[in-house]
Formats: structure tokens, C-alpha cells, sequence
């Protein structure tokens, strides 16, 4: 808990003056908790897409459908590592955080990734 989770460059919070040094650095560890919560939700994305895209090669370029099963292993594992982070960091921080996009609400950006778009239903 004595590092700030994200460095200077994506964190930008220097650039509040009103902040105190351990304010600045508690708000890098809230915005690297969020950068690491959303890499997670992304990664779910990541594997639904793929495995999406793998449907063209199930009785076809079985060394595709190999490359892109084996993707998805990999990126099963970087989920969870983000699965394992949260916990670690809410064991470390104080209660009140919430990350609350849930996949169930963002059950439409899946279509809309089908479609080359990714966001909510307008
Ligand atoms: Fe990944």
C-alpha cells in the first residue's frame, strides 16, 4: 500500500495542486484499482469476442481454431489475475469503493461489438 498502482503519466493527479501528497497518492490507488477492474471487464469481452470468431473455423482451419482457443486460454489467465487483484486491494484499502459496471448491464455492448460498435444502448 505504499505504492501509488499507476504511474505519474496515466494517473495525471500531480496536476491537482490541492491535493496533498498522500492525497495524490491514495487517488493513484483508486485509479489504478479502477484501471485493474476494467482491464478485468474487458478481458471477458476479449474471450465472448473470440470465441465468437472461432465459430467460422470449428470444421475448418483447425490451426486457427487452435491459435484462437489458445488466445483464450491466455487471456483466461489474465482474468483471473484481475479477479485475484480486486480482493487484494480492497484487503488494503478503505471500505467504500465500488466498481459498478456489471456484464449483465452491458449485455448490449456485446451486440454492439458484433457490430464494430462498443458502448451502451443509446
Ligand atoms: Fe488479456
Amino acid at each position: 500500500m505504499s505504492q501509488k498502482f499507476l504511474p505519474d503519466g496515466l494517473s495525471k493527479v500531480d496536476q491537482l495542486d490541492f491535493l496533498s501528497g498522500e492525497e495524490r497518492k491514495f487517488s493513484r490507488q483508486i485509479q489504478g484499482r479502477t484501471y485493474a477492474n476494467m482491464f478485468g471487464f474487458v478481458e471477458r469481452f476479449i474471450v465472448a469476442k473470440i470465441l465468437e470468431i472461432t465459430r467460422g473455423h470449428w470444421l475448418g482451419d483447425q490451426i486457427a481454431l487452435e491459435a484462437l482457443v489458445r488466445f483464450c486460454d491466455e487471456e483466461l489467465k489474465h482474468q483471473e489475475l484481475f479477479r485475484r487483484i480486486e480482493p487484494m486491494l480492497a484487503a488494503g484499502m478503505p471500505e467504500g469503493y465500488r466498481f459498478s459496471i456489471s456484464l449483465m448491464r452491458c449485455s448490449g455492448c456485446t451486440a454492439k461489438m458484433h457490430l464494430g460498435r462498443a458502448g451502451p444502448d443509446p
